[in-house]
Formats: C-alpha cells, structure tokens, sequence
C-alpha cells in the first residue's frame, strides 16, 4: 500500500509511531489548546450520554500533526468506547469496509484518519451505514443482482483529513456531529506540550531552550515533539547535561531550522516564488515541478504553515510571496528597490 505525501514527506513521521503511544495525552485536561473544539466536544459528548445514544458522526480537518488522532482516541476514552482504527486507502473493496461495519458493537467507534482518500465507491456504501446505520450491499450483476440490507449497531464515525476540500459535500453533510477545524497552536502552548513531553521523556531543558524550540515548531505539536527528541540527541553526544538554549539552536541549525520553523524545503519554495517567478502569482503545478516537490504535499505540509506566517498568499491566479517572506529571506522586492532608485 502506498502511503500519502504528507507521511512521506512529514520528516516527525519516522517518530510517529512512538510520538503516539508515549507522548500522546490520555486525558482531555492533558489535551492543551484547540479550546473552542474542546468546548463543543463536551457538550456533544454530554448530550449524547444524557440520552443514552452513541455521538453522532465527526470530522476533523487542519494540517498534519496537530492532534486529529489524539483527539479521537480521547473521545474513545471519555465515552468509555472501543475504537477500531484504519485510514482511507487501506478501505479498498466493499468487502473491507463492511467487514469492519458489521464488526462493530454498539457504541463503538470507528476511526478512518485520511478520509478524503475513500474510493467513490466506498463512499457511497458509508452513506446509507452513518444516516440509517444500514449496510446495503450489492450481490451479482445485472438483472439477477439483488440488494441485502444488514443492520449494523449504533456507532459514531470519527474522520480526520488534511484536505478537506477533496471531500465530497454529501459525504461532509453526513458529520451531523460536527466538522471541526483544528488550529495551529500559539507558542504558549506549544511551550506547555515540550514541558509535558520533556518531562515524560526525563529531559532536563532550559526554559530559554524551550521556548527556543517551541518558536520553531512551525506552531504545530508533532514537529515541537521531534525537535524535542532531536535537540535531547544533539545534547546527549556532546555530552552535556542539560538541554540549553544554546545547544537547542545548535541543533536546530543542523536540522536546517530557521528561526521561524520554516524548513530547508518550504525556504526553497519561496525563493523558488521570488526568483524564478518574480514574487508570484504561480500556479501550484507549476510550482510543483519547479521544487520537485509533490503537488499534494505543498498543499498539505508546506503551504499551511507559510500561509499561517504570512509569507504566502493564495489568490485566485497562484501564490504569492508576500512582503514578509522577502524580508524573512533577506531579499529585497523590485517594488523596493524601484523605491530606493526613484
Ligand atoms: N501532544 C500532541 N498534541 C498535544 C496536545 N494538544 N496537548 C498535549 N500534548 C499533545
């Protein structure tokens, strides 16, 4: 199975696997930020309980890495409910998703993080399963083909996606729960989750090196965890202590950091904008084989956060390298220079 752009190119992804078991909160107050979803989860949650029902469906969408999964399991945990875990491109055939429907037991929840890569055809069997909590399949072909209708428990789907614009609108009208958009978090909180995180890890750390990383975390949790992990590396083979703001900067100009998080690749990205294109606007593909990069993992790994510094800006004829990212890259636009000459 292939897997999608964001997690071939998400360099926090080789952590990922331990990211999730060890530093992944358990409760809802260990869950820092994303408030106001916080907020409408509960209620949702307590309504559902009061009535004795299981929640309805819910979307979560926003760039990777800032606790879509987290937040699913947290629910599982708060509604005391098995959740059974799979992803859009491993639901194949019908076959796979109605053997994971028909296995559920009432109340369960079923997780399928990268919705948006659900077949067509998928999608149109999940339809009838969230709205009626009916299975509807398909035996035999042509006039001979008849229709079986399998009831399935009560369950609450709980869906993640980076690209939320990929799904279809009927498929995003059937979250009746909600569709929340997860936010990139501020570097206070970013600075709470590295405490928690050092702490779980038994990193000794400088609050200047904290907070030194945690401006670099490109706002987002995952890459403020593997920063974490590789600052705590470079300090431990030379042979230091404690993990000092002076060692986290070090490490972080190995890792080719800057000092607003942006990435080697997302630097190249807009100094291919501003060089090759005169500032913008360009259009994705285009930028695509210019970096080399992937079309989807500009849209769904670099573009997020450059927009989010405003660096960039998406208008309808491309992108556009904002003001700021000359002066973040230490070049001068013509417009200035034109000034300057006049
Ligand atoms: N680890 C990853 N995301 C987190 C969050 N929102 N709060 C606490 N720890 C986290």
């Amino acid at each position: 199975m292939s897997s999608s752009p964001s997690e071939n190119k998400n360099n926090a992804n080789s952590e990922r696997h331990f990211l999730d078991y060890t530093l992944r909160p358990e409760k809802w107050n260990e869950y820092i930020g994303q408030g106001s979803v916080k907020e409408n989860l509960h209620i949702l949650l307590k309504a559902a309980e009061e009535r004795g029902q299981s929640p309805e469906h819910i979307l979560f969408y926003g760039p990777p890495g800032l606790g879509k999964t987290t937040i699913a399991h947290l629910i599982a945990r708060e509604t005391s409910s098995q959740i059974k875990v799979t992803s859009g491109p491993a639901i194949e055939k019908v076959g796979d998703l109605a053997s994971l429907l028909t296995n559920l037991s009432a109340g369960d929840i079923l997780f399928i993080d990268e919705i948006h890569r659900l077949s067509k055809m998928i999608e149109e069997i999940l339809y009838p399963a969230m709205e009626t909590g009916s299975l509807d399949i398909i035996i035999g072909k042509g006039p001979s083909a008849r229709t079986i209708q399998l009831e399935l428990s009560p369950f609450t789907l709980i869906a993640a996606t980076t690209r939320i614009a990929l799904l279809s609108s009927p498929l995003r009208a059937r979250f009746s729960g909600g569709v929340f958009r997860l936010e990139f978090y501020n570097e206070e909180e970013i600075g709470q989750i590295l405490k928690r995180s050092a702490s779980l890890l038994k990193i000794d750390i400088d609050t200047d090196a904290e907070k030194e990383i945690a401006r670099r975390s490109r706002a987002t949790p995952r890459t403020a965890n593997y920063l974490l992990k590789r600052c705590r590396d470079f300090a431990q083979v030379n042979k230091e202590e404690k993990l000092s703001k002076e060692t986290a900067r070090k490490a972080l100009a190995l890792l080719e950091i800057d000092e607003r998080g942006l990435t080697a690749t997302d630097r190249k990205t807009l100094e291919i904008i501003i060089e090759k294109f005169g500032g913008g606007p360009v259009g994705l593909s285009t930028l695509s084989a210019a970096t080399s990069e992937e079309t989807a993992t500009i849209e769904e790994v670099h573009e997020p956060y450059l927009l989010q510094t405003g660096m960039l800006e998406r208008t309808p004829r491309g992108r556009v390298a904002t003001k700021a990212a000359y002066e973040h890259l230490g070049l001068e636009s013509l417009q200035n220079i034109q000034e300057k000459l006049l």
